[in-house]
C-alpha cells in the first residue's frame, strides 16, 4: 500500500528520523539539511521488481569527507599505475613490477589492498594475454614483446579504497587484432562510464559496454564485474558489463563504483586455475583485455577518482 505515493517502508523510515537528528550519511549535518529530500525522492519513486530495480542502501552512499578520502587514495593509486607505465618493458618479471608497486603505495602511506585479500599472495594483479584477471605476479613470469598486459592496482589509504587498472602493450607493438581488442576494451569502459547519470540505472552501464563489445565482434565476461568501492574494497552493487537500460539499482549522487569490463576475442566463458585458485583465463585461451576506473556519481554526472 502507498500513502501519498510514498512507499510504506520508506515512509516509516523517514518518520522514524527526526528532522533535527544527525544525518545517517555521517556528514554531521542535521537530517533536514542533508539527505531528507533524498530519502523522500526515493520514497516517492516506483521500483519495478521485474526490472530488478532497487534502492541503493545507505551504506554505499558516501559523504563529502568519504569522497575526499577516496580521492586521496586515488592519487596514490594513479601514481602507482603511472610508475608501472615507466617500468613495463620486455624482460621484466611481473614480481619486479609488483614489488615496485608495493614500495610506491607504502612509501605514500597506503597499503596495497590486494595483499592478503582473501588469501591473494601479492600486492597487484598482473594478467597477460589469455589471462582475464587475478594473475599472480611471479619471478618466473617475464614480459615479452607483443604481450598485452593488464595491471590492476587497489590502494587502501586511511581505510579508503581506490581501484583501477590499465592495459600495456609490451614493447609498444603487437598484432593488429590484439591492439584492436585493447582499444575496444577501453572504449567499452569509457562508454560504460558515460552512461552513468545520477538518478539513472545500473543496467545503463552494461547496456553501453556490452553493445559496443558485441558490435565489434568481441564478447563480455559475465562471471566477474565491477563493484561498489570506498570504505571497503568490494561493496554492493555488483556492476555487470552487459545489461539492459533502466534495470538494476538506482544510481544516486555519492555512490562510488568501478567500471571494469573484461572483453574477450573469443568466448565470454572463463575458468579459474586449478593450481592457484586465482588466475582467471578465457576458456578458449584467446586474448582478453580490461580497463578499470573508480567513478563517483555526482549531482550532475560523474567524477573519476582513480584511473
Ligand atoms: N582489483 C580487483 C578488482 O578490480 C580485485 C582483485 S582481488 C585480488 O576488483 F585478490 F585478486 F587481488
Ligand atoms: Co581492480
Ligand atoms: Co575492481
Amino acid at each position: 500500500m502507498d500513502i501519498c505515493g510514498i512507499g510504506k517502508e520508506v515512509l516509516a523510515y523517514i518518520m522514524s528520523m527526526s528532522r533535527n537528528d544527525l544525518c545517517w550519511c555521517g556528514s554531521g549535518k542535521k537530517y533536514k539539511k542533508c539527505h531528507k529530500d533524498y530519502d523522500e525522492r526515493i520514497g516517492e519513486m516506483k521500483f519495478d521488481v521485474f526490472k530488478g530495480q532497487v534502492r541503493p542502501p545507505h551504506k554505499i552512499i558516501n559523504n563529502a569527507k568519504d569522497i575526499e578520502a577516496v580521492r586521496k587514495s586515488g592519487v596514490v593509486n594513479d601514481g602507482t599505475l603511472d610508475l608501472m607505465e615507466e617500468l613495463v618493458r620486455p624482460g621484466v618479471s611481473t614480481a619486479f613490477l609488483d614489488d615496485a608497486a608495493r614500495d610506491y603505495i607504502e612509501s605514500h602511506g597506503g597499503i596495497p589492498a590486494c595483499l592478503d585479500y582473501e588469501g591473494f599472495p601479492k600486492s597487484t594483479c598482473i594478467s597477460i594475454n589469455e589471462v582475464v584477471c587475478h594473475g599472480i605476479p611471479s619471478k618466473k613470469t617475464i614480459l615479452k614483446e607483443g604481450d598485452i598486459v593488464n595491471i590492476d592496482i587497489t590502494t587502501n589509504l586511511d581505510g579508503y579504497f581506490a581501484d583501477a587498472s590499465r592495459m600495456f602493450i609490451v614493447g609498444g607493438k603487437t598484432t593488429p587484432e590484439a591492439q584492436r581488442l585493447v582499444e575496444v576494451a577501453r572504449e567499452c569502459m569509457e562508454l560504460g562510464i558515460q552512461a552513468i547519470k545520477p538518478w539513472g540505472w545500473l543496467g545503463d552501464i552494461g547496456d553501453a559496454c556490452g553493445r559496443h563489445a558485441h558490435e565489434n565482434g568481441c564478447s563480455v565476461v559475465t562471471d566477474l564485474g565491477g563493484h561498489g568501492v570506498g570504505k571497503e574494497f568490494h561493496l554492493e552493487p555488483f556492476v555487470p558489463h552487459v545489461g539492459k537500460k533502466g534495470t538494476g539499482m538506482l544510481l544516486v549522487p555519492g555512490m562510488i563504483l568501478t567500471v571494469e569490463p573484461m572483453i574477450n576475442q573469443g568466448t565470454y566463458q572463463v575458468d579459474v586455475d586449478k593450481g592457484d585458485n586465482w588466475t582467471v583465463r578465457t576458456k578458449d585461451r584467446k586474448l582478453s583485455a580490461q580497463w578499470e576506473k573508480t567513478v563517483l556519481v555526482t549531482e550532475t554526472g560523474t567524477e573519476i577518482l582513480s584511473s
